[in-house]
């Protein structure tokens, strides 16, 4: 049995993967990973493969069980892996509470990693896996501090894994996007310390441009050219100025709003 695994897929850019992937390809089932079980069954509903919803809180290392004793009961050939699960917050370091940044490194980083290992025994040749990372994977982010250190991880984690499986013929690809229309403004944003986004983009062309990246033979797939000059910038700058900017940034859309409500 092929099969697609998909995290994240109750919104947003996991959600747009396992639309896509099913248009580009045939697979005997595609199991869709996220907490929020009546998005993932309405998802099934609405797709004409056999999606199959598995409600896990990847936080939780039980969830990682789960869906290992799982694979071991059906022995499927994972022929993709999208780990798209994960969430941010935008504050001040100590803004936040410090459940909230544990529960963040469980999510964004641990459980990729995890989700990684328990599914790699699965996958052959032409295997591929997507890990959403972030343009803060790039630099270091002021007031999304924690965030983009997961996300540096995930950059760092997919790149060296990319070069070790090559020798099994399973491909790595880290996909790394700028600001993307999806629920994740919701839960990153609790105070306005980051309200400016230059460009927004859309899941659909992130995932399309991913894909793409994926067929190229590329390991990090970047979407969009003020995306990819930030990246250039984060290459040749400082980051200390990189920094500076970004904080700059932010604080004179700040002002510009105070000016604006007078
Ligand atoms: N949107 C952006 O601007 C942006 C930019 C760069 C990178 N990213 C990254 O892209 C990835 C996808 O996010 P998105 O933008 O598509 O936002 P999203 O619509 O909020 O999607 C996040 C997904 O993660 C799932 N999730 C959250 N907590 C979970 C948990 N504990 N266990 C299992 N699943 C969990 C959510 O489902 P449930 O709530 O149902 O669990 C949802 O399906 C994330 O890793 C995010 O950090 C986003």
């Amino acid at each position: 049995m092929k099969i697609a695994v998909v995290t994240g897929a109750s919104s947003g850019m996991g959600q747009e993967f396992v639309k896509l992937l099913a248009e580009k390809e045939a697979f005997d089932e595609i199991w869709v990973i996220a907490r929020r079980k009546d998005r993932l069954d309405a998802l099934a509903a609405s797709m004409s493969v056999p999606v199959i919803p598995l409600a896990l809180d990847l936080s939780q290392k039980d969830s990682i069980l789960t869906y290992q004793k799982l694979l071991e009961e059906q022995n499927p050939e994972v022929a993709v892996l999208v780990n798209g699960s994960g969430f941010g917050k935008f504050g001040a370091f100590t803004s936040i509470s410090l459940d909230e940044y544990e529960n963040m490194i469980d999510l964004n980083a641990k459980a990729l990693i995890s989700m990684t290992y328990v599914t790699l025994p699965y996958m052959k040749k032409g295997g591929r896996i997507y890990n959403i990372d972030s343009l803060s994977s790039f630099q270091p982010v002021p007031y999304i501090n924690v965030y983009g250190a997961t996300k540096a991880l995930v950059l760092s984690f997919s790149r060296a894994l990319n070069v070790e499986l090559s020798e099994r013929g399973i491909r790595v690809l880290a996909v790394g996007p700028g600001w993307v229309n999806t629920e994740c403004f919701k839960r990153a944003a609790h105070d306005d310390t980051v309200s400016y986004y230059n460009r927004i983009f859309e899941p659909r062309d992130v995932v399309l441009r991913a894909l793409r990246d994926m067929e190229k033979g590329k390991d990090v797939s970047v979407l969009g050219f003020s995306v990819r000059m930030q990246v250039l910038a984060t290459k040749l700058l400082p980051h200390r100025l990189v920094m500076k900017v970004w904080v700059n940034q932010q604080k004179k859309k700040k002002n510009t709003e105070k000016i604006a409500r007078g």
